[in-house]
Protein backbone atom coordinates (compact mmCIF):
# COMPACT_ATOMS: atom_id res chain seq x y z
CA UNK A 1 0.00 0.00 0.00
CA UNK A 2 2.54 2.52 0.84
CA UNK A 3 5.60 0.71 -1.13
CA UNK A 4 6.96 2.85 -3.84
CA UNK A 5 9.31 2.11 -6.79
CA UNK A 6 11.88 4.81 -6.57
CA UNK A 7 15.19 5.53 -8.92
CA UNK A 8 18.19 6.72 -7.25
CA UNK A 9 21.45 7.57 -8.62
CA UNK A 10 24.89 7.07 -6.31
CA UNK A 11 26.86 10.36 -5.52
CA UNK A 12 29.90 8.49 -6.97
CA UNK A 13 30.58 11.76 -9.11
CA UNK A 14 29.56 14.23 -6.54
CA UNK A 15 31.23 17.00 -6.00
CA UNK A 16 30.25 21.56 -5.71
CA UNK A 17 32.12 23.00 -8.97
CA UNK A 18 29.93 25.48 -10.27
CA UNK A 19 27.13 27.17 -8.47
CA UNK A 20 23.86 27.69 -9.99
CA UNK A 21 21.62 27.98 -6.44
CA UNK A 22 22.96 30.25 -3.55
CA UNK A 23 23.40 26.90 -1.61
CA UNK A 24 26.49 26.32 -4.04
CA UNK A 25 30.01 27.72 -2.60
CA UNK A 26 32.49 25.73 -5.20
CA UNK A 27 35.48 27.09 -3.24
CA UNK A 28 34.09 25.27 0.08
CA UNK A 29 35.48 22.38 0.85
CA UNK A 30 33.34 18.91 0.36
CA UNK A 31 33.88 15.30 1.26
CA UNK A 32 32.38 13.09 -1.67
CA UNK A 33 33.27 9.80 0.75
CA UNK A 34 31.06 10.82 3.45
CA UNK A 35 28.53 12.10 1.02
CA UNK A 36 28.66 8.35 -0.47
CA UNK A 37 27.66 7.33 2.80
CA UNK A 38 25.43 9.64 4.02
CA UNK A 39 23.45 8.85 0.51
CA UNK A 40 24.04 5.03 1.77
CA UNK A 41 21.83 6.30 5.18
CA UNK A 42 19.21 7.70 2.75
CA UNK A 43 19.07 4.14 0.40
CA UNK A 44 18.56 1.83 3.86
CA UNK A 45 16.35 4.42 5.20
CA UNK A 46 13.87 4.32 2.35
CA UNK A 47 14.40 0.52 2.16
CA UNK A 48 13.86 -0.07 5.41
CA UNK A 49 10.18 1.79 4.88
CA UNK A 50 9.45 -1.11 1.84
CA UNK A 51 10.38 0.77 -0.87
CA UNK A 52 11.63 -0.77 -3.99
CA UNK A 53 15.06 1.27 -5.23
CA UNK A 54 16.23 1.60 -8.39
CA UNK A 55 19.79 2.98 -9.70
CA UNK A 56 20.71 4.85 -12.40
CA UNK A 57 24.58 4.71 -12.94
CA UNK A 58 26.07 8.22 -12.26
CA UNK A 59 28.08 10.29 -15.32
CA UNK A 60 31.59 11.22 -14.55
CA UNK A 61 31.32 15.14 -15.06
CA UNK A 62 27.63 15.09 -13.99
CA UNK A 63 28.09 16.01 -10.17
CA UNK A 64 24.56 17.15 -9.26
CA UNK A 65 23.75 13.94 -10.97
CA UNK A 66 22.81 12.28 -7.60
CA UNK A 67 19.53 14.85 -8.15
CA UNK A 68 17.05 11.97 -8.84
CA UNK A 69 14.32 14.15 -8.86
CA UNK A 70 15.20 16.27 -11.53
CA UNK A 71 15.37 13.44 -13.90
CA UNK A 72 11.71 13.11 -14.49
CA UNK A 73 8.23 13.41 -14.05
CA UNK A 74 6.41 10.13 -13.97
CA UNK A 75 2.58 10.05 -13.71
CA UNK A 76 0.74 7.09 -14.23
CA UNK A 77 3.26 5.10 -16.46
CA UNK A 78 3.89 8.43 -18.43
CA UNK A 79 7.03 9.72 -18.11
CA UNK A 80 7.52 13.77 -19.21
CA UNK A 81 11.59 14.00 -19.59
CA UNK A 82 13.35 17.28 -18.90
CA UNK A 83 15.24 20.01 -20.05
CA UNK A 84 17.32 21.95 -17.52
CA UNK A 85 17.88 25.67 -17.18
CA UNK A 86 21.78 25.52 -16.61
CA UNK A 87 23.98 24.01 -19.44
CA UNK A 88 26.08 21.98 -16.30
CA UNK A 89 23.45 19.89 -16.23
CA UNK A 90 22.26 19.17 -19.45
CA UNK A 91 23.69 15.99 -20.17
CA UNK A 92 21.63 14.77 -17.57
CA UNK A 93 18.30 14.83 -19.05
CA UNK A 94 19.44 12.51 -21.53
CA UNK A 95 21.05 9.88 -19.00
CA UNK A 96 17.69 9.88 -17.52
CA UNK A 97 15.55 9.23 -20.52
CA UNK A 98 17.53 6.20 -21.98
CA UNK A 99 16.97 4.98 -18.62
CA UNK A 100 13.39 5.39 -18.90
CA UNK A 101 13.08 4.10 -22.58
CA UNK A 102 15.47 0.71 -21.45
CA UNK A 103 12.34 0.02 -19.04
CA UNK A 104 10.00 -0.04 -21.90
CA UNK A 105 8.18 3.41 -20.47
CA UNK A 106 6.60 6.06 -22.92
CA UNK A 107 8.47 9.46 -23.03
CA UNK A 108 7.37 12.54 -23.67
CA UNK A 109 10.34 15.39 -24.99
CA UNK A 110 10.30 18.25 -22.55
CA UNK A 111 9.44 21.39 -25.25
CA UNK A 112 10.84 23.54 -22.38
CA UNK A 113 13.13 24.59 -18.99
CA UNK A 114 11.43 21.31 -16.97
CA UNK A 115 13.42 20.24 -13.91
CA UNK A 116 11.03 17.57 -13.15
CA UNK A 117 9.62 16.13 -9.71
CA UNK A 118 12.24 19.20 -8.26
CA UNK A 119 8.79 21.42 -9.52
CA UNK A 120 6.37 19.33 -10.30
CA UNK A 121 4.71 16.84 -7.20
CA UNK A 122 2.00 14.98 -7.29
CA UNK A 123 -0.53 16.04 -4.20
CA UNK A 124 -3.44 13.75 -4.31
CA UNK A 125 -4.84 14.29 -8.25
CA UNK A 126 -3.67 17.23 -8.74
CA UNK A 127 -0.25 18.33 -9.32
CA UNK A 128 1.61 21.40 -7.64
CA UNK A 129 3.71 22.73 -10.20
CA UNK A 130 6.78 25.54 -9.03
CA UNK A 131 7.65 28.46 -11.09
CA UNK A 132 10.12 31.44 -10.62
CA UNK A 133 13.44 29.72 -10.78
CA UNK A 134 14.07 26.50 -12.93
CA UNK A 135 10.88 25.10 -14.21
CA UNK A 136 8.42 27.75 -16.83
CA UNK A 137 5.39 28.36 -16.87
CA UNK A 138 5.16 26.54 -20.06
CA UNK A 139 6.22 23.95 -19.07
CA UNK A 140 3.53 23.55 -16.39
CA UNK A 141 0.92 23.67 -18.85
CA UNK A 142 2.56 20.92 -21.05
CA UNK A 143 2.48 18.65 -17.97
CA UNK A 144 -1.10 18.98 -17.90
CA UNK A 145 -1.55 18.29 -21.26
CA UNK A 146 0.75 15.21 -20.62
CA UNK A 147 -1.04 13.63 -17.51
CA UNK A 148 -4.26 14.84 -18.23
CA UNK A 149 -4.06 16.07 -14.52
CA UNK A 150 -5.03 19.61 -13.06
CA UNK A 151 -1.98 21.57 -12.65
CA UNK A 152 -1.68 24.10 -10.24
CA UNK A 153 0.93 26.87 -10.66
CA UNK A 154 2.79 28.42 -7.70
CA UNK A 155 5.14 31.21 -7.82
CA UNK A 156 8.32 30.68 -5.97
CA UNK A 157 9.81 34.03 -4.57
CA UNK A 158 13.28 33.06 -2.45
CA UNK A 159 16.55 32.14 -4.37
CA UNK A 160 17.22 30.01 -1.74
CA UNK A 161 14.36 27.94 -1.92
CA UNK A 162 14.47 27.81 -6.04
CA UNK A 163 12.88 23.73 -6.29
CA UNK A 164 9.28 23.63 -5.39
CA UNK A 165 10.29 20.44 -3.43
CA UNK A 166 12.58 22.59 -1.00
CA UNK A 167 9.82 24.49 0.01
CA UNK A 168 6.92 21.87 0.04
CA UNK A 169 6.56 18.88 0.89
CA UNK A 170 3.95 16.58 -0.49
CA UNK A 171 2.69 14.53 3.14
CA UNK A 172 -0.03 12.10 1.87
CA UNK A 173 -2.77 12.43 -0.58
CA UNK A 174 -4.73 15.23 1.48
CA UNK A 175 -1.79 17.09 3.36
CA UNK A 176 1.31 18.98 2.58
CA UNK A 177 4.17 20.87 4.63
CA UNK A 178 5.60 24.37 3.65
CA UNK A 179 6.96 27.31 4.71
CA UNK A 180 4.53 29.83 3.35
CA UNK A 181 7.65 32.96 2.85
CA UNK A 182 8.72 30.75 0.14
CA UNK A 183 5.90 31.97 -2.28
CA UNK A 184 4.07 34.87 -3.43
CA UNK A 185 1.24 36.16 -2.08
CA UNK A 186 -1.11 34.79 -4.51
CA UNK A 187 0.54 31.73 -4.24
CA UNK A 188 -0.13 31.65 -0.35
CA UNK A 189 -3.75 32.05 -0.73
CA UNK A 190 -3.78 29.25 -3.38
CA UNK A 191 -2.05 26.68 -0.48
CA UNK A 192 -4.23 27.96 2.27
CA UNK A 193 -7.13 27.16 0.79
CA UNK A 194 -6.19 24.11 -0.92
CA UNK A 195 -4.62 22.84 2.24
CA UNK A 196 -6.36 24.66 5.17
CA UNK A 197 -4.85 21.67 7.63
CA UNK A 198 -1.11 22.37 6.13
CA UNK A 199 1.68 21.66 8.37
CA UNK A 200 3.71 25.24 8.86
CA UNK A 201 7.14 25.03 8.38
CA UNK A 202 10.21 27.13 10.36
CA UNK A 203 12.24 29.02 8.57
CA UNK A 204 15.15 26.73 10.60
CA UNK A 205 13.37 24.12 9.19
CA UNK A 206 13.55 25.34 6.20
CA UNK A 207 16.57 26.09 6.02
CA UNK A 208 18.48 23.38 6.79
CA UNK A 209 16.32 21.52 4.11
CA UNK A 210 13.58 19.94 6.04
CA UNK A 211 10.87 20.47 3.52
CA UNK A 212 12.88 18.33 1.29
CA UNK A 213 11.38 15.02 2.59
CA UNK A 214 10.48 11.55 1.06
CA UNK A 215 6.67 11.15 2.58
CA UNK A 216 4.79 7.53 1.78
CA UNK A 217 1.92 8.50 3.95
CA UNK A 218 3.10 7.23 6.83
CA UNK A 219 6.92 7.64 7.17
CA UNK A 220 8.29 10.84 6.24
CA UNK A 221 12.30 10.82 5.51
CA UNK A 222 13.98 13.83 6.25
CA UNK A 223 17.00 15.72 7.15
CA UNK A 224 17.88 14.77 10.77
CA UNK A 225 18.58 18.83 11.36
CA UNK A 226 14.69 19.34 11.22
CA UNK A 227 13.74 18.79 14.38
CA UNK A 228 11.05 20.96 14.82
CA UNK A 229 9.33 20.11 11.67
CA UNK A 230 9.79 16.16 12.77
CA UNK A 231 8.26 16.56 16.29
CA UNK A 232 5.13 18.11 13.91
CA UNK A 233 4.72 15.45 11.85
CA UNK A 234 4.51 13.04 14.79
CA UNK A 235 1.81 15.34 16.44
CA UNK A 236 0.34 14.49 12.78
CA UNK A 237 0.70 10.54 13.49
CA UNK A 238 3.68 10.30 10.93
CA UNK A 239 6.50 8.29 11.60
CA UNK A 240 9.69 10.55 11.17
CA UNK A 241 13.15 8.78 10.20
CA UNK A 242 15.98 11.45 10.17
CA UNK A 243 19.06 11.29 8.04
CA UNK A 244 22.46 13.40 7.65
CA UNK A 245 22.93 14.72 4.22
CA UNK A 246 25.09 17.57 5.11
CA UNK A 247 27.39 16.35 2.04
CA UNK A 248 24.67 16.76 -0.47
CA UNK A 249 22.85 19.97 1.44
CA UNK A 250 26.36 22.05 0.39
CA UNK A 251 24.53 21.76 -3.17
CA UNK A 252 21.40 22.69 -2.23
CA UNK A 253 20.08 19.09 -2.23
CA UNK A 254 18.49 17.06 0.89
CA UNK A 255 16.31 13.24 1.05
CA UNK A 256 13.39 13.85 -1.87
CA UNK A 257 16.23 15.65 -4.34
CA UNK A 258 17.69 12.04 -4.47
CA UNK A 259 14.66 10.44 -5.30
CA UNK A 260 12.74 10.21 -8.03
CA UNK A 261 8.94 8.46 -7.87
CA UNK A 262 8.26 5.52 -10.48
CA UNK A 263 4.68 5.86 -10.45
CA UNK A 264 3.41 3.20 -12.86
N1 LIG B 1 22.73 21.57 -7.31
C1 LIG B 1 21.47 21.13 -7.81
C2 LIG B 1 20.80 22.24 -8.60
O1 LIG B 1 20.91 23.38 -8.20
C3 LIG B 1 20.58 20.69 -6.67
C4 LIG B 1 19.30 20.08 -7.14
C5 LIG B 1 18.39 19.71 -6.00
N2 LIG B 1 17.27 18.99 -6.47
C6 LIG B 1 16.00 19.21 -6.09
N3 LIG B 1 15.09 18.41 -6.49
N4 LIG B 1 15.68 20.24 -5.35
O2 LIG B 1 20.19 22.01 -9.61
Amino acid sequence: MTTRRLLMCRPTHFAVTYRINPWMDPTAPYDNALAVSQWESLHRALTDAGHTIELIDPLPGLPDMVFAANGATVVDGKVLAVQFRDPERADEAPAYRAWFESKGFEVYDSKHTNEGEGDILLAGDVLLAGTGFRTVHAAHLQTQEVFGRPVVSLQLVDPAYYHLDTALCVLDERTIAYLPSAFSPGSQAVLRRMFPDAVIATEADAAVLGLNAVSDGRTVVLPAQATTLAAALRERGYQTVGVDLSELRKAGGGPKCCVLEVRG
